[in-house]
C-alpha cells in the first residue's frame, strides 16, 4: 500500500473521464485525481494502456477502470460515458487529454493527416463534451479541462494543423465556458510546453538536438514531466475553483508568458 498522499485538494465523490489516460500526461491526471480521492474512469484507444493505469489507480488506493474508446467516434464516446455512468455514477469531471501530433512542415503534410490531427485533438474534444455536459447541466455542477498547447496560442513549426486544432480547442472552451458559467460548471484550457511523453518522443527521436535547444530556450531549464502538469488540472477541477472558467494556464516552465 503505497504513502497516504497528502493533496490540498478533495475529490471524493466525485466521478473523473480522463480521455487519454494510458500515457503520459492524461496518465498523470488520472492518477492525481485519484490521489484526491475522486473515482476515475481511464478512457482512451489504447486499452492495455488504460488497464496499467488503474492498476496503478489501485496501488494508490484509488477506485478506477478503464474505458476504451476511440474519441474520433462520436457513438463510442456515447457507449463509454454510459458505461461509466453506469457502474461509478454520473460525470462530474471531464478532462480531455487525448491526443495525437506528427511533427512534418506543412507544404509536405497530406489530407489524411490533416484529418486525423483535427478528428483526435479537436472532434474528440467537441465529442465528450456534448456527451458529458447535459448531466453537468441537470446536476447544476461539472468541471471541464481541456488538454490544448501553447502551439494553439503562438503557432509552432512543423505543427501547423495540429495547432489549429488546438487553437479551436481553446476558442471552444471559451465559448462552452460562457454557455454554462451560470448552470455551476467551468470549463478551463491547460497548455503544457514541451513535456517528457512518447508524443514528444516523436519529434525528438527525428531531431535531437531539439532536447537541448528546448532546455535552452525555457527559463526554467529543463523540459516538463507530466507530472508537472496533473496538480494544475486537480486544482482546477476541484471545488475551490468554482469562481474560474474561459482560462488558458502555460504549464511551461516559463517558456510562454501571458
Ligand atoms: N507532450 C507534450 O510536449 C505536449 C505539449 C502540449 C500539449 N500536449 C497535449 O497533451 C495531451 C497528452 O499528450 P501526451 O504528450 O501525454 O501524449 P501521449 O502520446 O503520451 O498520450 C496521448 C494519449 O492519447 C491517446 N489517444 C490518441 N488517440 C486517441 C483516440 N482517438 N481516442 C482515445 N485516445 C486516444 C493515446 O492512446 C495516448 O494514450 C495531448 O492532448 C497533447 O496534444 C502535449
Amino acid at each position: 500500500m503505497a504513502e497516504p498522499h497528502r493533496t490540498l485538494f478533495h475529490l471524493a465523490g466525485r466521478v473523473a473521464f480522463v480521455t487519454g489516460a494510458a500515457s503520459g500526461i492524461g496518465r498523470a491526471i488520472a492518477l492525481e485525481l485519484g490521489r484526491c480521492g475522486a473515482q476515475v474512469a481511464c478512457a482512451d484507444i489504447n486499452a492495455a494502456g488504460a488497464v496499467d493505469t488503474v492498476a496503478q489507480l489501485g496501488d494508490l488506493g484509488a477506485t478506477g477502470l478503464a474505458a476504451p474508446v476511440d474519441v474520433t467516434d462520436y457513438a463510442a464516446v456515447q457507449q463509454a460515458l454510459a458505461f461509466v455512468r453506469q457502474r461509478l455514477g454520473p460525470v462530474s469531471i471531464l478532462v480531455n487529454a487525448a491526443g495525437w501530433d506528427v511533427p512534418e512542415r506543412f507544404v509536405d503534410s497530406q489530407p489524411a493527416t490533416w484529418q486525423r490531427l483535427i478528428a483526435i485533438n479537436l472532434m474528440g474534444v467537441i465529442h465528450t463534451t456534448h456527451v458529458a455536459l447535459p448531466a453537468m447541466l441537470d446536476a447544476g455542477y461539472g468541471r471541464i479541462v481541456n488538454i490544448a498547447s501553447d502551439a494553439g496560442r503562438v503557432g509552432s513549426s512543423g505543427e501547423a494543423v495540429y495547432s489549429a486544432a488546438k487553437g479551436g480547442v481553446i476558442a471552444f472552451t471559451k465559448t462552452i465556458a460562457r454557455e454554462t458559467a451560470r448552470r455551476g460548471i467551468t470549463v478551463n484550457c491547460v497548455c503544457p510546453g514541451p513535456t517528457e511523453t512518447p508524443l514528444l518522443a516523436r519529434f525528438t527521436e527525428m531531431n535531437p538536438k531539439l532536447v537541448d535547444a528546448l532546455r535552452r530556450a525555457i527559463p526554467m531549464g529543463r523540459l516538463g514531466q507530466p507530472a508537472d502538469v496533473a496538480p494544475a488540472v486537480a486544482f482546477l477541477v476541484s471545488d475551490g475553483a468554482g469562481y474560474i472558467t474561459g482560462q488558458t494556464l502555460s504549464i511551461s516552465g516559463g517558456l510562454v508568458m501571458s
